[in-house]
């Protein structure tokens, strides 16, 4: 458990969006899970140290501070307008000795120029980015990963499913907002790339959606059954939780009592009848 004064310099009872290189980007208190949750996925995904990663709104590196140990020297790409997030994470997460082994590569653009960079990429990753985005800006992110996307290259993203579609022109933050699955799907349709939803757990109320290119769609099945086991465990973990927590929730308890109760006096009763046949036999 955290003490009061690790909580206070991780930032965890802060509301999302302050000012703190944490609680900026989401809820201090899942900061790990979060981003354990995008390591796993993408490693589960293939995602290998030579590979060739982008992460769009990279923040305060929450999930950069595992990808960039893992990569190889000039393989992880971020892009964040908010240059504070990443030298915040530079002084109190990374250090400067792993950047300068690691070389990982920075632009601040905000208007979704992924080919900023001149590269291409094996891997890019949207977390947390859609929830907040307008459609024109979604489907400029999209026009612009058709581009930089390598033929065989896996673009993962988490959307909050909702009934409509957000239809705002601007960036939307802290709070989120909400798209439905075909809009996602016509969005990704128009700039020529397939999107598929992906069972991978996401601590919050977010489904995680797969981009990839049309030619490359039979790859990424086998790439999503060689992830089924790990999938599998964390529902399971997940479920155990939930399940825990209703075996502890007073309710429940109340009627596992009245049902221990209805069973004795049923029991009773059998014996009653039982005694009463004897009786008058
Ligand atoms: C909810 S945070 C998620 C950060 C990161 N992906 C993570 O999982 O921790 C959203 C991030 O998007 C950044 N952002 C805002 N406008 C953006 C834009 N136009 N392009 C890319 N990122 C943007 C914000 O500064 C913020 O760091």
């Amino acid at each position: 458990m955290l003490s009061k004064s690790e909580k206070e310099v991780l930032g965890i009872d802060l509301p999302v969006g302050s000012h703190h290189y944490r609680a900026f980007v989401g809820s201090s208190s899942l900061y790990d899970l979060v981003a354990a949750t995008q390591f796993n996925l993408l490693t589960a995904l293939g995602l290998r140290e030579y590979h060739y990663l982008l992460d769009i709104g990279c923040g305060s590196l929450r999930a950069g501070r595992l990808f960039i140990p893992y990569l190889l020297s000039g393989r992880y790409f971020g892009i964040e307008p908010e240059p504070w997030l990443i030298e915040a994470s530079m002084a109190n997460e990374i250090g400067n000795d792993l950047i300068r082994i690691k070389k990982p590569t920075f632009s601040h653009d905000r208007n979704f120029t992924l080919s900023i960079f001149n590269q291409k990429f094996d891997f890019v990753l949207a977390q947390e980015i859609f929830i907040h985005a307008s459609q024109a800006q979604i489907s400029k992110c999209l026009s612009e990963a058709k581009k930089v996307m390598n033929p065989t290259a896996v673009f993962a993203a988490t959307f909050r499913e909702g009934q409509d579609n957000y239809e705002g022109n601007d960036w939307h933050y802290p709070d989120c907002i909400e798209y439905t699955l075909n809009r996602m799907r016509e969005l990704a349709a128009e700039q020529g790339l397939i999107c598929k939803p992906f069972d991978w757990p996401h601590p919050g109320p977010q489904s995680w959606l797969l981009y990839i290119h049309p030619e490359n769609e039979s790859n990424t099945l086998e790439l999503s059954a060689g992830a089924e086991p790990l999938r599998l465990l964390s529902k399971l973990r997940y479920t155990e939780n939930r399940l825990n927590c209703w075996e502890n929730h007073p309710h429940v308890g109340l009627i596992a009592r009245m049902n221990r109760v209805t069973n004795d006096v049923l029991k009773k009763v059998r014996n009653l009848g039982i005694s009463v046949k004897s009786k008058i036999g």
